[in-house]
């Protein structure tokens, strides 16, 4: 059941796609609670747990920590930051009680979980205006349904999208690019795409090309494809100041750019140097800026990430401007303590300052609003401008889609990556905890970068990683300019690695399976033990093992050097520890604690009991991929039936029966399917 409550004069921001009816009186559970702000609090009693808040630093019981809806161009992924790139207000509480509430505010929010008080949680807006959505049920994952089906369906992206994916911030031209492409297939890595950052366009302009870097671009985008390689470019939020550069000078001619109190284009600087944000939040402005992403596409190219969309601000200019004058005048002068520490906040802060962005402003449906009011909502309609755009200029193909920043109902026109991480293991374990809490959100396409992003890698580090990510709906390497390359054939242990990659290809059919069940029914890809054991009092307290679909609980090794590490098993289990896709040994697990070794080849995941995972053969890239003659691990005590879903992975035609077979394996091992026929050799575990 859901109640919604309204705070204010909310804005618009079309994160619900469901009309519920308002209530009046008082709200359940939240108490209002006394204070300048709008403010909420309640009573934590020891037993409860808060699960939510989509991307954020910690862990996946959010307890314990003030976190902040705030979306920050953050690359320190660290303990004591409050806020990441995105905004996603939907928590739920269970224990004593049972129930979930969506805050659609898009200015700051603050959700002191445990921090201020152990015992009290208190979620304060800055602004007083909101929409509060309250839900009751009787678990985590019925009142996750319920906000699902209240925000709408998630983002669903080509199939292709679900191989292998390359990208490093440095490849400046075709020739590296085609490099890329020629060290994976001649060394048989799979691999379905690559990726093109900032490098490719001319000055950093969106929607332009470097033609001297990449003179033959529409040629390369063509050969790679035929190769079953796709180049995905980035898309970033700052468009460049610069005359004679159409997109810029057709923006400010139909006054579709953010605009200062004196309504002149607010001037920023990103990488290109002067930057204007385009308004995203002004529907005729949308619909323009969208309508860009055309020129890629007509030159054949299939999916776009879209960066930079916080909005990140390196500097405002009158900002930059004061802040050098200031400086200036302290040439000659001792720089004590207060001076300096002066000297250093005015540099610190010149960068993504919540000041500035009370000096901008959106033409809305409801006026014209300061940046500060709405700047949750930019990287969500940046992303929204794109996915509307795609729908008009190629309505029945998929395009895959994702951002840096997000705001819930985003998830409907795109998913994510996590942003800059480092090359930690701790971040390796950050990203994993963070699946879950995005489903909640309903943001199932995701994927940290892989090996990190920021910092020097290490082969074990990478080799962990991928094995860790081998479920990650989105699996991409990704890393920064300057840092080590760690393309996955520039390491000694290349075999490792490729049949790492391997066992991915061959967990493709499973794994689209889920993650299009998950999307279509809005449940959760990714689940914490807790959501589904419900009654193992232990379970929640084991957050680096995630569910992975219906049938598999994966437990990666997140600790350099480990040999193997403690798994905990809420019930029996099938292990399978795999070295590739053909090698594997197995073993049953009685529920409880045990250590299982993992050599650095080796990775382990375990079938659930009355439970089957379908494996195909693999191959080289995703359409290489075989179903007609599959494999099933199964573990049955009594019957073991699995829903398959699969359909032509690019079209939208998600609801025909006939994309989905039931398969049932009996105790004795006989296989039975409905639905299209399936040849599937069973092995027992
Ligand atoms: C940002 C992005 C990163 C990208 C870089 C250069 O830091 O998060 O992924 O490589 O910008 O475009």
């Amino acid at each position: 059941m859901v109640q919604k409550y309204k705070f204010g004069n909310p804005f618009r921001t079309d994160a619900v796609v469901r009309e519920v009816a308002l209530c009046e009186g008082e709200m359940p559970y939240m108490k209002k609670a006394d204070g300048e702000k709008l403010s909420f609090s309640y009573h934590l009693e020891q037993e409860d747990e808060v699960y939510g808040l989509g991307e954020n630093v910690r862990g996946i019981n959010k307890r314990g920590w003030e976190y902040r809806s705030c979306c920050m161009d953050e690359p320190n992924h660290v303990e004591d930051k409050r806020s990441l790139y995105a905004s996603h207000n939907f928590f739920v509480v269970r224990g004593k009680k049972c129930f979930g509430v969506f805050l659609d505010a898009p200015g700051i929010v603050t959700f002191d979980i445990g921090y201020t008080h152990l015992d009290e949680m208190r979620v304060t807006l800055e602004e007083p205006d909101a929409m509060v959505y309250v839900f009751e049920g009787d678990s985590v994952l019925e009142i996750v349904k319920e906000f699902r089906v209240l925000v709408g369906r998630s983002y669903i992206p080509p199939k292709w999208a679900f191989g292998y994916q390359q990208s490093r911030w440095s490849y400046m031209t075709e020739d590296e690019i085609y490099e890329v492409a020629r060290m994976y297939r001649d060394n048989h890595f799979p691999l379905d795409s690559i990726y093109l950052d900032i490098d490719y366009m001319e000055r950093y302009k969106d929607f332009t090309i470097d033609r001297e870097r990449m003179p033959h671009f529409e040629e390369m985008v063509e050969n790679l494809k035929k190769e079953h390689i796709r180049v995905v470019p980035i898309i970033d939020a700052g468009v460049k100041v610069e005359e004679g550069y159409s997109v810029y000078e057709e923006g400010v001619e139909k006054g579709y750019f953010c605009k200062d109190k004196e309504g002149k284009e607010f001037v920023v600087g990103v990488w290109p140097g002067q930057v204007h944000f385009p308004d995203v939040l002004n529907k005729d402005a949308r619909e323009w800026f969208g309508n860009h992403y055309k020129f890629l596409i007509d030159k054949g190219v299939e999916g776009f990430w879209n960066d930079m969309n916080e909005p990140a601000i390196f500097y405002a200019q009158d900002r930059l401007d004061s802040t050098i004058d200031e400086i200036a005048s302290l040439k000659g002068q001792n720089l004590d303590l207060s001076i300096f520490h002066k000297f250093m906040g005015k540099v610190m802060g010149l960068s993504n300052n919540t000041e500035d962005y009370k000096k901008f402003y959106h033409e809305t449906e409801s006026g014209r609003l300061s940046h500060d009011k709405v700047h949750n909502l930019f990287g969500y309609n940046m992303t929204r401008a794109a996915g509307e755009a795609f729908e008009r200029i190629c309505p029945d193909k998929r395009i895959l889609m994702f951002s840096r920043s997000s705001y819930v109902g985003m998830h409907r026109y795109g998913g994510i990556w996590m942003g800059d991480n480092k090359s930690w293991w701790q971040h390796m374990l950050l990203n994993f905890k963070m699946q879950p809490s995005l489903n909640m959100m309903g943001i199932l396409y995701t994927g940290g970068d892989i090996g990190g992003f920021g910092a020097d890698t290490t082969e074990d580090l990478v080799i962990r990683w991928t094995q860790m990510a081998l479920f990650a709906p989105l699996m991409r390497n990704h890393s920064a300019l300057g840092t080590r390359v760690q393309e996955v054939y520039r390491f000694d242990n290349q075999d490792i690695l490729r049949n790492i990659l391997g066992i991915r290809y061959g967990l493709l059919p499973y794994l689209y399976s889920e993650f299009m069940k998950a999307a279509l029914r809005d449940e959760m890809y990714y689940k914490p033990l807790a959501f589904e054991y419900t009654q193992d009092a232990y379970v929640s307290q084991v957050e680096d093992q995630l569910l992975a679909g219906d049938s598999v609980m994966t437990a990666p090794v997140f600790v350099q050097n480990a040999k193997g590490r403690y798994v905990y098993l809420p019930e029996e289990m099938a292990m399978v520890r795999m070295r590739s896709l053909d090698d594997y040994d197995t073993r049953r697990y009685p529920a409880g604690h045990h250590y299982i070794e993992a050599g650095l080849g080796e990775t382990l995941l375990f079938v659930r009991r009355n439970k089957m995972l379908i494996l195909s053969k693999g191959g080289e890239y995703t359409e290489e991929v075989k179903t007609d003659s599959m494999k099933a691990l199964a573990f049955v005590e009594d019957k073991a039936v699995y829903e398959w879903y699969d359909d032509d992975g690019m079209g939208k035609d998600y609801s025909n029966p006939e994309n989905i077979r039931k398969i049932t394996i009996s105790a004795d091992g006989s296989c039975t399917c409905e639905g299209k026929p399936v040849n599937l050799e069973v092995e027992m575990l």
